[in-house]
């Protein structure tokens, strides 16, 4: 049993965070929502007449904000039926990139300070993207460099591993989800529905920490290993990506997010009785995860089941895994932000279990959040990016 008061008496700032999150949440919310269910969102690049000449979104980002970016991706191509490509900020301009005066080009940093992410910035803005910043800091370099920027209010941020800046990105890209289909005359009657359920993420998230206990025992149980993947699918995908960057960074697990359909095309070959996997999967997401779970089962992998509270325990892939984690139920929409939860929690007690400081973690480079700005510079139709001092 977790106790209460062992936590608030010696609260690491990584737990710390990762409790604020239902209020980082509601904070970052409310700025947004207006009365009648209206999104206080429409300012440039936001505005109707912008969005009017938008035909694609381009979004880029770095590690835990790149996951959050990936999440975007899910809400615009469905809500407002935009083509959305999403890519790490280290990536843009090492291909042809299709960015110009038709493109919302989006960077999404807490720090505003990602030396990447400055970059993809600058070039988005250098092809005539519309540019927007999504940033927990401002004024920051980026939100100075985007012609428009929103805001996640996560609070003070202490410690480097990011949790309450990544579920408020989360949140915040997929208001604006909503704002872009608002105003490319979409989700006309589902609009208030849509509001309300989002409404409710701060208490879902809430309702996801009260299941510390069953996560605390999937980390004693993970204590034994080295390796674990973590599988998920369609919107959930990010989460697994996630989840992994924090095991590894706090928990110090080598852990490996993967889409649960192509694992059996190749990395199946390293699951056996050392190497776990913990599958991500709801009750809609059909055979592929029972086929693999029983799979798992015949290689005698140990499985750990994150599904949805209420979830029948007859249920063919309960049966298979060694132990479930329950999400709390929650509208299809909210279930990746609420899923997080449990992996952030999972690092954290892996990280306690292990004797780690988890606040200082060693995971990040800092010559990728030093204070630079980047000028990018073209080369036959590719693009170098090159430091200059700030
Ligand atoms: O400040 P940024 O969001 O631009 O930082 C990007 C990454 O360095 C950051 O998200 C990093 O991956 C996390 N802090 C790791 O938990």
């Amino acid at each position: 049993m977790v106790k209460t008061q062992d936590k608030l008496l010696n609260k690491p700032f990584f737990l710390k965070e990762i409790n604020e999150q239902p209020k980082a949440l509601a904070n970052t919310l409310a700025q947004y929502l207006a009365p009648n269910f209206q999104l206080k969102m429409a300012k440039p690049p936001l505005d109707d007449q912008t969005i009017k000449k938008i035909n694609k979104a381009y979004i880029t980002a770095c590690g835990t904000s790149y996951h959050a970016a990936l999440t975007a991706r899910y809400i615009i191509e469905e809500l407002a039926q935009l083509p959305t490509v999403v890519e790490p900020a280290s990536e843009c301009g090492r291909h042809q990139l299709l960015v110009d005066e038709s493109t919302l080009a989006v960077a999404v940093s807490q720090s505003g300070r990602s030396r990447d992410t400055l970059a993809a910035m600058e070039l988005a803005k250098r092809r005539g993207a519309a540019t927007l910043a999504l940033v927990n800091e401002a004024p920051s370099p980026l939100s100075r460099l985007a012609s428009g920027y929103l805001m996640t209010l996560a609070g003070k941020v202490d410690t480097l591993s990011s949790t309450k800046a990544f579920t408020s990105q989360t949140l915040v890209l997929g208001l604006m989800g909503l704002r872009l289909a608002q105003s490319r005359g979409l989700m006309r009657e589902k609009w208030r529905d849509e509001i309300e359920k989002i409404g409710r993420l701060p208490e879902l998230v809430r309702h996801a920490l009260s299941y510390e206990d069953q996560v605390v025992a999937i980390s004693e149980r993970l204590m034994g290993f080295e390796h674990v993947f973590i599988l998920a699918s369609g919107p959930l995908l990010p989460m697994a990506f996630e989840g992994a960057l924090k095991l590894k960074e706090v928990g110090k697990i080598h852990a490996e997010g993967y889409i649960t359909g192509e694992f059996g095309h190749g990395p199946l070959a390293m699951v056996g009785p050392r190497t776990p996997v913990i599958m991500i999967s709801f009750a809609d997401d059909g055979d592929r995860s029972l086929d693999l779970a029983a799979e798992f089962k015949d290689r005698g992998a140990p499985l750990f089941l994150i599904s949805e509270d209420g979830l029948n325990l007859d249920h063919n892939l309960a049966r298979h895994s060694e132990l479930f984690l329950p999400v709390p139920q929650a509208p299809s929409r909210m279930r990746a932000v609420v899923t997080i939860i449990h992996l952030q929690l999972m690092a954290y007690h892996l990280g306690r279990l292990k004797g780690l400081d988890v606040d200082n973690t060693g995971g990040l480079i800092r010559s990728a959040m030093a204070n630079h700005v980047v000028a990018p510079e073209k080369t036959n139709g590719l693009v170098e990016p090159r430091l200059t001092s700030a």
